[in-house]
């Protein structure tokens, strides 16, 4: 059944790491095998029941605006040669959803972003979206997260247990247990802590439900770690005080997620999509293979 909840997935970030790559394009528009990042996030939002998604844009936001348009010629030429698997894949990206796109103007940090939906999102509940994490299509976490924060009237965060020494990479939470075992209450958020200052090792991990009184608590968030005006520090507003809108639970998540934020995690994550992949697996494994011993 369709979940009538909107989603936002900022995308409006400089993509310095991934330079000079990301020169004259959206990072979110980097191919992971065969399909730019920001297409997995949409087709998982879709899978979730949401067919309306608003895109934060920054530079560069035609390759994003076309990218989900249709090209009627690439399509007629396609027709014409007869090539309807490839003719397929063209046109489904553009019937993918309903997506909207705003601008960011000055890139003031993810809480900012996130700021810029208010308008379009109005006085509903949300999910937020993050295109460098890629959750496998066979581990549904939003559909969860989603769930959970109906049942409880909640903001629902998602949570993953990382290596100690990579919880300074993250947004940190502070949690207690409760009945069910996937789910936590968020008593207090870090952002980016070192691993002494680190509450846990459950880092925020990109995926939101958020309830529209968060647009209240972002307009008055100063700026935090890096100068940026911080999602994480709007949250732990909320967390430290149930009256504004609720609670703020975790879901912890032990399913599979590629990480496409930096160029080694992003080369990672492509292999292992590819992997699995009935059209390119088997070749890719005997061909990494081949070349491990000689590594
Ligand atoms: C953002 C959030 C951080 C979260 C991370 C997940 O950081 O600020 O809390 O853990 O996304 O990917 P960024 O990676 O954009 O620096």
């Amino acid at each position: 059944m369709a979940n009538p909840i909107k989603a936002v997935i900022p995308a409006a970030g400089l993509g310095t790491r991934f330079l000079p790559a990301t020169k004259a394009m959206p990072k979110e528009m980097l191919p992971v095998v065969d399909k730019p990042a920001i297409q997995y996030v949409v087709e998982e939002a879709v899978a979730a029941g949401i067919d309306d998604i608003l895109v934060i844009i920054g530079r560069n936001k035609n390759a994003l605006a076309n990218h989900f348009d249709r090209v009627t010629e690439l399509e007629h030429t396609l027709e014409q040669k007869g090539d309807h698997s490839k003719l397929s894949r063209v046109t489904a990206t553009s019937s993918l959803a309903d997506i909207h796109f705003v601008r960011q103007g000055d890139p003031r940090g993810l809480g900012h972003a996130v700021l810029r939906a208010r308008k379009h999102v109005g006085n509903e509940t949300f999910a937020v979206m993050l295109g460098d994490d890629l959750i496998d299509a066979r581990d549904p976490l939003l559909s969860r997260m989603i769930d959970v924060s109906t049942q409880r009237a909640a903001t629902v965060v998602a949570l993953m247990e990382v290596d100690p020494s990579q919880i300074h990479l993250y947004g940190c939470a502070d949690v207690d247990a409760t009945d069910e075992t996937d789910v936590v209450t968020i008593k207090g958020l870090v952002e980016k802590p070192s691993a002494e200052e680190a509450p846990s090792n459950l880092a925020i991990i990109g995926r939101y439900v958020l309830r529209p009184e968060i647009f209240d608590v972002l307009e008055t968030t100063p700026p935090g770690k890096g100068g940026e005006i911080q999602l994480t520090d709007a949250l732990e507003v909320l967390a430290a005080d149930a009256e504004i809108a609720g609670p703020v639970l975790g879901v912890v998540f032990s399913g599979r997620r590629y990480d496409t934020g930096d160029r080694l995690d992003y080369l990672k994550s492509s292999i292992q999509l590819a992997l699995d992949r009935e059209d390119l697996g088997p070749d890719l494994a005997a061909w990494i293979k081949e070349i491990a011993p000689t590594i």
